[in-house]
């Protein structure tokens, strides 16, 4: 595979495309197919996603690793998106195969351009038999949907974004745009769950960041690079990754600039003890928990 070409900023067109790669549908189908949830991902969705029953978004879904392995677990309200065609059609294929495709909404949408108003929110929508049936009880411009079963929702009850899908987004300002679009999909009081790689956890990466900063005040970075703490690199099963390393400073001040109160995070070491197929695939990450 050629290098990255360095002259061209990267952008979320290269994200996408790189992530339908057919390296990387293959890596993703694996995953989906083989590991499943994490132990750690597991304790902390039964820990703060505990109505099987609750609307669920999940942003970056891929080949449907988590989304799959929810309705498995009996959630019954999934609505899940990626914007990339091919990992989607992926994740369409193994839940039909599956047989939980009543369970899954799947939607072809970018995380940095979400429309509380658009399509993400049909979960909520009554059917058209049940709404004429309905009283209309509520006052013009009011955005509250009626689920179709007697309770009245406004948006999610908890949205994930697991596996550092968030930080895949080239620039802050889109990852901060990401960040307000899934807020105001999220009924208040949702938590959000998501990971990111810590920038200074390890010795080795300190040294490796200390360096970048030398670079990057001499302006001698990776010009493909859009900001200090990116990484783009070919990985072992030969497809493109992007990656912005934050340092936890960062989250928490994207957090609160685009409206989410963080809650607890921690590193993933320290939740549970990942099976070594699970190390293989990911390495180690931080945990996040914030709340509308
Ligand atoms: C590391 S993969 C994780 C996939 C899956 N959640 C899993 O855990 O196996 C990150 C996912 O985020 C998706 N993604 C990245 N940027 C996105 C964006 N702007 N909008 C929607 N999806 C995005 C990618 O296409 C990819 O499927």
């Amino acid at each position: 595979m050629p290098a990255p070409d360095s002259q061209q900023k990267i952008s979320g067109d290269t994200v996408r495309a790189d992530f339908n790669a057919l390296e990387s549908v293959v890596h993703y189908s694996r995953a989906a197919e083989r590991l499943g949830l994490w132990a750690s991902e597991r304790k902390l969705i039964e820990q703060h996603f505990p109505d099987l029953r609750a609307p669920l978004l999940e942003a970056g879904c891929g080949t449907g690793r988590v989304t799959l392995a929810l309705a498995e677990l009996g959630y019954t309200r999934i609505t899940a998106f990626d914007f990339a065609e091919e990992l989607l059609a992926q994740a369409r294929a193994f839940a039909r195969e599956k047989k939980v495709t009543r369970r899954i909404r799947f939607h072809h949408a970018d995380a940095t351009r979400l429309d509380a108003t658009g399509n993400l929110l049909g979960y909520q929508t009554a059917s058209p038999r049940d709404r004429d049936a309905r009283p209309k009880r509520r006052a013009a411009g009011d955005k509250t949907r009626d689920d179709g079963e007697g309770a009245t929702t406004v948006g999610y009850a908890g949205v994930l974004f697991l596996f550092n899908g968030l930080m895949q987004i080239p620039g802050r300002e889109n990852r901060r745009a990401a960040l307000r679009g899934l807020l105001a999909l999220a009924r208040p009081g949702a938590p959000l769950l998501f990971t990111t790689h810590d920038r200074d956890d390890e010795p080795a990466e300190r040294r490796h960041w200390k360096r970048q900063a030398e670079l990057w005040a001499q302006d001698k970075q990776d010009p493909a690079l859009v900001e200090f703490g990116d990484r783009y690199f070919v990985d072992d099963d030969h497809y493109r990754v992007f990656m912005h390393l934050p340092d936890r400073a960062e989250i928490l001040e994207d957090l609160a600039a685009t409206g989410w109160k963080h809650e607890w995070d921690e590193m993933r070491r320290r939740i549970a003890v990942e099976p070594k197929a699970v190390k293989d695939f990911s390495d180690e990450c931080r945990f996040w928990v914030a709340r509308k």
